[in-house]
């Protein structure tokens, strides 16, 4: 069995900001998650590349659509790689093997009766690439957007037919639309009833070609397609789809799991069975805007923090469900405090004194062992449990924060402990703290891969560790294996006001 996670294809109509870089790192934490479980992963982001909107940023950049996406797809793939996203596919909706999978999805919805050529009169928001209803019109959250009127043919799809299957469906898997508001907002807006949906254009031509017509496909009809395309649809998809998980921002829940369930059902195509729309980002309590010019490149946030550093930053901030903020002080503060301190001395003062106590190799065991050590494993594999579980959930900064307080009992149990006092009068017993703690330290660096994977590779070969799986998670270390000289697992930074 596959999971296939995927991320939303972000349009590459300007440089690709934090809140990108926070949906492709929280994807890759549950990717790489699940291959630690052994799991075969196939983990795809990608480019959204169609549309009214691309190709008049195209325009005015004076550039063809396909030169301008070519461009710009690669600083998206860039940014993944620098990020240290484990994608196995970055797909763009430019591919012909996508073109080949819209068509065909387009034929059966076809095929099914659930496609009629009308005219579309209204209104078109082309920032969002969606029409608007006259109710959602009065919305003061659409004033600030530019809509346009539109009149031209257009095909649409029998929407409004999937509504009552669609209410049923998400009300029998609770689990298909996380988090709880996401979903309720969903039932709400079913519950208001649902218009049949305009999903072509025949006023302009950077799209996937209807079959058989002048028309382009209306950009999310394909956009959403990607998911299909990327496990082998049209040929041998069974094997990768359905899709396990869609993680994807909160303003676009509407369209995966109202249009998208509804296209596939209309195909005869099993739906995907998550759907995650996590938070928005702010910066320093503001909403972020081009025209604020307090847009976060996580570029700049790479070359000063690392990638782990952002990735750590991200996943421990951000609540899975609810909006979080980027404060370039309190990314300092949780990195210094956490991952410099917490965990990274704990790392450096333990493999320290094993190098120069323990002749540079994992001590012995040795002996019997204390209330505080039982109590110590106890507790550490309970939390171990507790970061299983909310892995599990998509809770990942939950995950996250159970490994810190891993970290936390572990200097606990050293302060308590004190193997750099007990060691003249009691070698043995010096040893076997410091064995526990290395024992749990291996624990932490295998849970903390899916979070910060460069830091916790490096914990793992200061551990002299190769086998990094979770059916080594609760495995003890072997003593006598030779350990390399330690080093700084983490830095501490120093804060620099903009
Ligand atoms: N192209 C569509 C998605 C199509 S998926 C079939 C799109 N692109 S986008 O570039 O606008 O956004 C890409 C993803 O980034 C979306 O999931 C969106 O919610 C997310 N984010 C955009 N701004 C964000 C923040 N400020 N914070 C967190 N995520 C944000 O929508």
């Amino acid at each position: 069995m596959t999971y296939y996670i995927t991320t939303a294809i972000s349009y590459p109509n300007g440089s690709p900001h934090i809140g990108h870089a926070y949906e492709a790192i929280l994807a890759d934490a549950y990717a790489r998650y699940h291959r630690l479980r052994g799991e075969k992963v196939i983990f795809q982001t990608g480019t959204d590349e169609h549309g009214l909107k691309i190709m008049r940023t195209a325009e005015a950049n004076g550039l063809t659509p396909k030169e301008f996406v070519d461009e710009m797809a690669g600083e998206f793939k860039s940014l993944a790689d620098r990020l240290d996203i484990s994608y196995d596919r970055f797909i763009r909706t430019t591919e012909a093997e996508h073109y080949a999978a819209c068509q065909e999805i387009w034929r059966r919805m076809e095929a099914n009766g659930d496609i009629y050529l009308g005219t579309y009169e209204g209104w078109y928001c082309a920032q969002e690439e969606c029409w608007l209803t006259d109710k959602e019109l009065q919305d003061p959250a659409w004033a600030e957007k530019k809509v346009e009127w539109t009149e031209e043919k257009t095909y649409f799809f029998r929407l409004a037919k999937y509504r009552d299957w669609l209410l049923a469906y998400i009300e029998s898997y609770p689990d298909f639309i996380q988090p709880e508001s996401a979903r309720n907002e969903i039932i709400n807006l079913l519950q208001g009833g649902l218009e049949n949906l305009s999903i072509s254009r025949s006023t302009f031509t950077w799209g996937v070609p209807v079959p058989n017509s002048d028309h382009v496909m209306y950009v999310w009809v394909d956009a959403l397609t990607n998911y299909l395309t990327g496990a082998g649809f049209p040929n041998d998809y069974n094997n990768v789809w359905p899709a396990d998980l869609h993680v994807i921002g909160k303003d676009i829940t509407r369209f995966h799991t109202i249009f998208w369930p509804a296209f596939l059902q209309s195909a005869g195509i099993p739906l995907p069975k998550r759907v995650l729309a996590h938070g928005f980002l702010m910066h320093n309590g503001r909403k972020m805007s081009k025209s604020e010019g307090n847009v976060v490149d996580p570029l700049e946030e790479i070359d000063r923090y690392g990638s782990d550093g952002l990735r750590y930053y991200l996943l421990r901030q951000m609540p899975a469900t609810r909006d979080g903020d980027y404060r370039d002080e309190g990314i300092v503060e949780t990195l210094n405090s956490e991952l410099a301190n917490t965990i990274g001395n704990l790392a450096q003062r333990t493999l320290s004194m094993i190098h120069k106590n323990c002749g540079g190799a994992i001590p012995n065991e040795n002996g019997s062992k204390t209330e505080a050590d039982i109590d110590l494993m106890g507790k550490s594999s309970e939390t171990v449990g507790r970061y299983h579980e909310a892995m599990l959930a998509n809770e990942a900064d939950k995950g996250l924060a159970c490994l810190v307080e891993l970290a936390m009992t572990l200097n606990k149990y050293l302060a308590d402990e004190q193997p750099w006092a007990t060691r003249k009068e009691n070698p043995a017993r010096a040893n076997a703290v410091l064995f526990n703690v290395a024992t749990n330290l291996r624990r932490l660096a295998i849970a903390l891969q899916p979070f910060t994977p460069r830091l916790a590779e490096k914990l793992l070969d200061q551990l002299g560790q190769t086998e990094r799986g979770f059916d080594q998670l609760l495995v003890d270390l072997k003593p006598g294996t030779v350990l390399p000289p330690p080093e700084v697992l983490f830095p501490r930074i120093e804060y620099e006001a903009a």
